[in-house]
């Protein structure tokens, strides 16, 4: 650990889902890696002691991704618990005191940002935000533009922007990271990733399941502010940013706000919102909820590289798989092949279940000359089980001072005024059928050539290298 690591983790919402699903698999990934030797202090108001947080965190690992006893008791040795009210100074006091003589902490707030502001302060009263303290968000950050300003204000009010690290896990996905390193360690790309030759990109995030256990938070949120503000526009800003000057966390970041600048506010015309038959029976949701568990938009860059490029984002739950796929349709040449029925050349970049890069082309069918066959030079990769998982990535990054995979404060405000607008204004929601792409009127905003429905095969999420899908 270098000088300016976090010496102590202290997260907030220990007991929670989040810490459950996520963060205690991530923690014993990292001391299985040698990379955690630090106090992990647990802090929740459930009336838990030691021994139950700990039975916790053993449960959470035997239920998502298997238990190491060897890690697991190691990470024992780590694990503090304090149980307390945010509201109580009490708490926070037995926060200080475990401590100890930890110089530079990390703050985790895994838990609403409705509690915030209260954590922030009482941190902040109870002396335990030191000079090199840190703090670590979840998202959603905010619920829009206003409320993401809200909250900014309460971090910044105790933490420098530098200090504060805003979790999107999409960014630690090794695939949508990898993306830069893709387009600016290769020359392939550079020369035709521009308005001259792409006619138009659309990305889709498709879920196969439901709301599952978290309809009461869904419903307040919604595909656009769940997945698409956040997840999808950091695919995004990957996929279109130009080269950064340095390779700096604030270099990149700042050619990543670059994009969202250029993007105008989002209109009714361009979305399309969907909503699947049976959600409003979903325990957790209003009967006569007009939420969206699907949406498609249309948005352009007004940038010099891609003024005039559609660009097409369409996420979705209870869709016909889990998948997260790119696809960057080609302008097609001027043709001589007449009669051919030439398809335009694409880039296909798939970032989840499994890896896949490949470029769509025509040729001559191999038994017939007269026929065109599309063709895709392809390169997949299944991610095994060894992989770094987005926390474990974003979560260490975190603590070692490293903010190129969070989200900066201008960032998010850029995204929210972007979506803000379409928000508010209360478009139809149209029903759709589960486990299909979407409601029939998406057409509306339907790229020239259709949109591109990602398609699994068998090699799917096998531990090993496999064929591209
Ligand atoms: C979360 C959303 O941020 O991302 C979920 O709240 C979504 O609704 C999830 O299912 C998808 O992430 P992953 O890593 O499971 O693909």
């Amino acid at each position: 650990m270098n000088a300016t690591h976090s010496d102590a983790l202290v997260f907030f919402g220990a007991t929670g889902d989040l810490a459950y699903k996520k963060i205690f698999p991530a923690l014993q990934a990292m001391l299985k890696r040698g990379n955690l030797d630090l106090p992990v202090i647990g802090v929740a108001k459930s009336g838990w002691d030691l021994d139950q947080f700990e039975a916790r965190a053993k449960d959470s690992l035997e239920k998502h991704g298997g238990l190491d006893s060897a890690a697991f008791e190691k990470l024992s040795g780590l694990l503090r618990y304090v149980d307390g009210d945010y509201n109580d100074p009490a708490t926070f006091k037995a926060i200080r005191q475990t401590l100890g003589a930890a110089r530079q902490p990390a703050f985790y707030l895994a838990i609403p940002p409705a509690l915030f502001g209260i954590v922030v302060e009482q941190l902040g009263k109870s002396g335990c935000v030191t000079e090199g303290a840190r703090v670590i968000v979840e998202k959603p950050f905010g619920t829009d533009l206003v409320s993401a300003q809200r909250l900014n204000g309460i971090l910044l009010g105790s933490f420098d922007e530098k200090r504060i690290f805003r979790i999107d896990h999409y960014l630690g996905k090794k695939p949508v990271h990898n993306m830069l390193f893709f387009r600016f360690a290769n020359a392939l790309l550079e020369p035709f990733w521009n308005r001259h030759n792409v006619e138009s990109v659309q990305i889709t995030m498709a879920e196969d399941f439901g709301v599952q256990d978290r309809a009461a938070f869904y419903d307040q949120t919604g595909t656009v502010r769940d997945v698409m503000q956040n997840h999808l526009f950091q695919v995004l800003a990957n996929l279109t940013m130009e080269p950064p000057v340095r390779t700096d966390s604030e270099s990149i970041r700042d050619e990543k706000v670059k994009v969202l600048k250029a993007i105008l506010p989002l209109e009714a015309k361009d979305l399309v919102r969907g909503q699947f038959r049976g959600y409003r029976s979903e325990p957790g949701v209003a009967a006569e909820s007009r939420t969206e568990t699907f949406a498609a938009f249309r948005l352009e860059i007004n940038s010099w590289r891609w003024r005039g490029v559609p660009i097409y984002l369409r996420a979705g739950k209870c869709l016909p798989v889990t998948c997260t796929e790119i696809i960057v349709r080609l302008r097609q040449p001027p043709t001589m092949y007449e009669g051919f029925d030439l398809k335009e050349n694409h880039c296909r970049l798939r970032i989840s279940p499994n890896v896949a890069f490949a470029i769509g082309m025509n040729s001559i069918a191999v038994d017939d000359e007269t026929v065109n066959e599309p063709v895709e030079i392809a390169w997949g990769h299944c991610p095994s089980a060894e992989e770094m998982d987005a926390y474990e990535r974003v979560l260490g990054d975190a603590m070692a001072g490293d903010a190129t995979l969070f989200a900066r404060e201008d960032y998010v405000e850029e995204a929210w005024r972007i979506v803000d607008p379409v928000l508010r204004a209360g478009t139809p929601v149209f029903q759709y059928e589960p486990h299909s792409w979407g409601p029939t009127e998406v057409e509306k905003v339907t790229p020239l050539g259709g949109w591109h429905n990602p398609v699994l095969n068998g090699h799917v999420m096998k531990d090993k290298q496999c064929a591209p899908c």
